[in-house]
């Protein structure tokens, strides 16, 4: 596959829109004007080129250990799996508003899990991080009562802590910022394992074994890595968005010199880049909308994960209604009413699948699930041109989110250059939403450079199965050069 090297401006589906208001005869101007408002949610290709030279430029940054937007943080996870990888595992998850714990039990590709759902509540996510690590301790320790755990011997234990960390070894990390809604005081900058460790000892009735931190996207590519070994890229667009990948050690500066503990130096390692933080040094200021800015300031992160704000299923909906908003408001949307659509949050990204999916399948396009929408949250006077308007700016929406990730994507596959990759992924907005995966795999594969072949697949529970083999590779790793030492020593 090579790219194109046109530079096309795509309009999603507005030729179908256009057709949809002929046979109804609905004021085309009012589209055209819509569509005329929207042009800057276009992504053109030449503008996708361009994120990906700054991308990796701000890439390179990183890894060279200068300030960065984008991080580039070592996970000191050096090998995937090789399919032996057997034993009991706990794992912890905690990524969104909920948090789960699994006993995972690895048997050559064979992998049974137990697991348990507990929901993080707000007040728990904005509180103080010893509540937030208190609840963590107690839902474990609620489920290793259900399961007879609690007196099993320690079982090792992977923890896939989904925010940006700054790991000094595969069992440390500092969290270097917090994102997607979570705020808990005391955490940023202290090692969440010491903080996870610490709130086992205070409740004395539960004890663990860390020996991995991780990221989801380091457990997704280890997932996936497990079934396929040519995966190289582990990838999540769910409630946030992130990418980790093998990186060569020779190309990451800031790791100069590294020795493993047992004085090793691994050819490559898994950097979880922490994406979602491009553009935060104004980089993406040449194609940010005035939407894009609102939905910003009114987040709790001002000026933080602007990428993450423009793609992720936390910012999807919430960016959609701020353009409906406006459009309504310049008297083109809803007869000039924007009182109902103007509540902050009363868009969510479901609503944009939804409507996306109704564009899809309704035939007959009269845009029932859309109408239905647009009547439960309060907006008066809805016409078939309105549901239409709206499905239109969906779907520039969530187009422009898979062609901002795919621009991450392939600028990924360009660098490691090499002949089959597969992609792991995972997340709510890949997993859900109806064209998503569809067209971020039609715009990898026309941004992409020679004759790379990729594909992409979903990872199955990267977060809990990830987790479980990177402690697995961890203790197997472990014990591998324990015996290596041992037989050097007896020659
Ligand atoms: C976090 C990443 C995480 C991603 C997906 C982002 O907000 O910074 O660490 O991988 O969300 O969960």
């Amino acid at each position: 596959m090579s790219a194109s090297g046109k530079c096309s401006k795509m309009r999603p589906r507005f030729e179908m829109l256009k057709s949809m208001s002929y046979q109804n005869s609905i004021d085309v101007t009012n589209n055209e004007m819509i569509q005329e408002a929207c042009e800057r949610l276009v992504l053109s290709d030449q503008q996708l080129r361009r994120i990906m030279v700054l991308m990796e430029k701000s890439m390179e940054q990183g890894l060279s250990g200068k300030k960065a937007a984008v991080k580039m943080l070592p996970t000191y996870v050096d090998a995937v799996p090789n399919g032996t990888e057997k034993g009991d595992f706990l794992a912890l998850d905690l990524g969104g508003t909920n948090f789960r714990v699994l006993h995972i039990k690895l048997e050559g590709k064979e992998t049974k899990m137990t697991g348990k759902i507990f929901r993080v509540p707000e007040s728990i996510m904005r509180g103080t991080g010893e509540a937030l690590f208190d609840h963590i301790a107690d839902c474990m320790a609620k489920f290793m009562e259900e399961n007879n755990l609690k007196d099993a011997t320690k079982l090792p234990l992977g923890f896939t802590f989904s925010f940006p960390c700054e790991q000094d070894g595969l069992t440390r990390g500092k969290l270097v910022t917090w994102t997607k809604g979570f705020k808990a005081s005391g955490v940023e900058g202290a090692d969440v394992v010491t903080l996870l460790r610490d709130a086992c000892h205070r409740r004395k009735d539960i004890d663990i074994d860390v020996v991995a931190l991780l990221n989801d996207t380091v457990g997704t590519l280890m997932a996936c890595a497990f079934q396929e070994n040519t995966c190289q890229i582990g990838v999540i667009v769910g409630t946030g968005t992130n990418a980790c990948y093998m990186e060569r050690l020779d190309r990451i500066p800031k790791l100069a010199g590294y020795v493993d503990e047992h004085n090793v130096t691994p050819e490559e390692m898994i950097i979880n880049t922490e994406w979602g933080a491009f553009g935060d040094d104004g980089a993406l200021s040449f194609l940010r909308t005035k939407w894009d800015d609102a939905v910003d300031r009114e987040s709790i992160n001002p000026g933080q994960h602007l990428y993450e704000k423009m793609i992720s299923g936390m910012y999807m909906g919430e960016c959609a209604r701020v353009v409906l908003e406006d459009l309504a408001k310049q008297g083109l949307l809803f007869g000039g009413h924007s009182d109902a659509i103007s509540t902050p949050h009363c868009f969510p990204t479901k609503f944009v699948s939804e409507i996306d999916s109704d564009l899809l399948e309704d035939d007959d396009r009269t845009f029932q699930k859309t109408y239905q929408i647009l009547e439960d949250i309060g907006v008066e006077m809805i016409t078939a041109n309105d549901c239409a308007n709206v499905a239109y700016v969906c779907s520039l929406i969530s187009t422009r989110a898979a062609h901002l990730t795919a621009a991450g994507i392939a600028m990924l596959l360009n660098r490691i250059n090499k002949k089959h990759v597969t992609v792991g992924v995972d997340g709510s907005v890949y997993r859900f939403h109806p064209t998503y995966p569809t067209l971020l795999d039609a715009k990898i594969a026309e941004l992409i450079v020679g004759d790379i072949e990729y594909k992409l697949m979903l990872s199955e529970d990267g977060s809990g199965r990830g987790a479980a083999l990177v402690a697995a590779v961890a203790t197997r790793l472990k014990e591998e050069k324990l015996a290596a030492a041992a037989t050097a020593s007896e020659r």
